[in-house]
């Protein structure tokens, strides 16, 4: 706090310290860093003195409180680890997957200050108007509610000042541990400067607001159905403030809160009407949908950044972390999930290993030996209903794939780390709502759907004749959420080029049979 205050008069530069220079300030960083590992490591060596087991046992809570009280870095390196089910055992993650990020608010006086040097006018002249009290703050930035001029009402996301200042120096000073520490192989085959590097990129992103709103801008282009992506408002953001458009829904993170204590009527009260499977499904359909189709992906899908409206469309805020798959990885993810679901284990474990990182030290043939007995009872376990949901669960499997390939030497390809940090935090979100919720079959259920879309794209070829078959076919699928109607160009027999366009039906679930009809007649017309 000292750090962020004594800086927030000079906002940080962007790269203007190099890695080479050592500041006043990364000397101040370091000490007390060193000295807050030290009293940790010296109280660990007490307490191990004195009973082992228990000291061992409570290791992952002891460190989650040591990083939680440390600042803002050691808070993202937590959340970076919680992460690495590769690297770390899972009752460590699991532990740091629970890191507290709220911080106090800051006094308003500093935000308007903020707010005003970086949009460049007084408060009132930007703003009709701007809760003090802000909704939300977290170790990096705080929410506000406003109105726009027009009326509007908005929520803005403003950076804590100098926070990307400390993080910088924070990780010059880790790194230089890091290769000292790689100097020494304290930490065996794994670099400890590789991984400082990552949890620097991974967490620096998060501070540039810029490219947080190039995210939601395009995640709102490719959303479709019941999803919804805040608009940006790009003349009241800068790096360091995001003006959006507030969303008028409750985070699930409160929903799901209430529903836990006790109150039954929780999902009822944001939601009338919208049973939560209802809820998850959405939640897991437009996850699944940015994992596997667009590419593009929210990287965080915890509950605190998912807001259900009350028409039960799910919303998502906070695009400092995300993720981008090519085709290529998209398609092998595909084909991994859908062998693994059909029972072909070693079609599915050949894939599998395209998507992870062997090391020198592996032993390809145990590793295969021990996954593929792993996936095997994954298959068995999925289908077999008598089994309790917790071992049925896909996010057991993955503990236990996570756990040859700790024992394996077998890393995580450091570009598919965010993949399935999303994943699991689909999957960990989605089992906090009071349903039955197993992340494989709904992966299963998913490209099922999918491919019945593509199934209604290849009977949309003989457009000739849309007869009400077609029509029927097509709604249906619509309604399953195949995200468009596509008819493709066709050569016909006698060689002429026919057909062609393209129709999203948004609201398929209101428009009827006769409507599909319509739209394939009038594609065929425009054909
Ligand atoms: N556009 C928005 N509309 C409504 N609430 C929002 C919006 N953006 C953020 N919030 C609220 O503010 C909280 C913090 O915002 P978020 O972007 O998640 O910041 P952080 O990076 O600090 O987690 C969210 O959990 C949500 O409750
Ligand atoms: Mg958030």
């Amino acid at each position: 706090v000292a750090a962020s205050r004594a800086s927030s008069a000079t906002p940080p530069r962007p790269g203007r310290t190099g890695a080479g220079e050592v500041t006043l300030r990364d000397l101040r960083r370091a000490s007390a860093l060193a000295w807050r590992a030290a009293s940790f490591l010296a109280r660990d060596a007490i307490l191990r003195l004195r009973d082992r087991d228990a000291a061992a046992a409570s290791l992952a809570p002891r460190l989650r409180a040591l990083l939680e009280t440390s600042g803002v870095t050691a808070v993202k390196i937590g959340q970076y680890l919680a992460i690495r089910v590769d690297l770390l055992p899972a009752e460590i993650c699991r532990e740091l997957s629970r890191l507290f990020d709220r911080v106090p608010a800051l006094p308003f006086p500093v935000i308007r200050a903020l707010v005003e040097r970086e949009l460049g006018a007084p408060l009132d002249r930007l703003f009709a108007g701007f809760d003090e009290e802000p909704i939300g703050a977290a170790s990096i930035a705080q929410v506000h509610r406003a109105r726009h001029r027009n009326g509007s009402r908005l929520a803005v996301k403003v950076q804590r000042p100098g926070v990307a200042a400390v993080l910088r120096s924070d990780f010059r000073v880790l790194r230089r541990l890091a290769w000292l520490a790689d100097r020494l192989a304290v930490f065996g085959a794994v670099s400890a400067v590789e991984l400082v590097d990552e949890i620097a990129a991974f967490t620096l992103r998060e501070t540039d607001f810029r490219q947080e709103a190039r995210t939601a801008e395009r995640l709102r282009a490719d959303a479709v159905g019941s999803v919804h992506i805040p608009r940006i408002e790009r003349r009241l953001s800068t790096a360091r403030v995001l003006t959006m458009e507030f969303i008028p829904g409750v985070p699930l993170a409160a929903i799901v809160a209430t529903a836990e204590a006790g109150d039954p009527q929780a999902f009822d009260r944001a939601a009338p009407g919208v049973p939560p499977a209802a809820i998850a499904d959405r939640l897991a359909r437009a996850c699944l949908r940015q994992l596997f189709v667009t590419g593009l992906f929210q990287g965080d899908p915890h509950p605190a950044n998912v807001l259900v409206e009350r028409d039960g469309t799910v919303a998502f805020v906070d695009f400092g972390i995300f993720g981008e798959l090519a085709e290529t990885d998209r398609v092998v993810l595909r084909r991994y999930v859908r062998n693994l679901a059909l029972g072909r284990l070693e079609a599915s474990f050949d894939d599998y290993l395209l998507l992870v990182e062997p090391t020198p030290g592996t032993d390809l043939a145990a590793y295969r030996r021990e996954t593929l007995a792993i996936m095997a009872g994954w298959h068995r376990s999925a289908g077999d209903l008598d089994l309790s949901p917790a071992l049925r669960l896909t996010a057991h499997f993955q503990g236990q794939m996570f756990g040859a390939m700790r024992r394996n030497k077998v890393r995580m390809r450091k570009d598919l780390v965010l993949f399935w940090r999303a994943l699991a935090v689909l999957d960990s979100t989605a089992q906090r709502l009071p349903v039955r919720f197993d992340l494989l079959a709904a992966i299963r259920r998913f490209f099922e759907e999918e491919e019945r879309g593509e199934l209604v794209r290849q009977l949309a070829i003989p457009l000739q004749s849309p007869s009400r078959d077609l029509a029927r076919e097509a709604l249906r699928a619509l309604r399953r959420g195949a995200p468009k109607l596509v008819v493709e160009t066709h050569e016909t027999p006698q060689g002429h080029r026919r057909g062609g366009g393209e129709a999203t039906v948004l609201a398929a679930a209101a428009c009827g049979e006769a409507t599909v009809l319509l739209v394939l007649l009038a594609l065929r017309a425009a054909a």
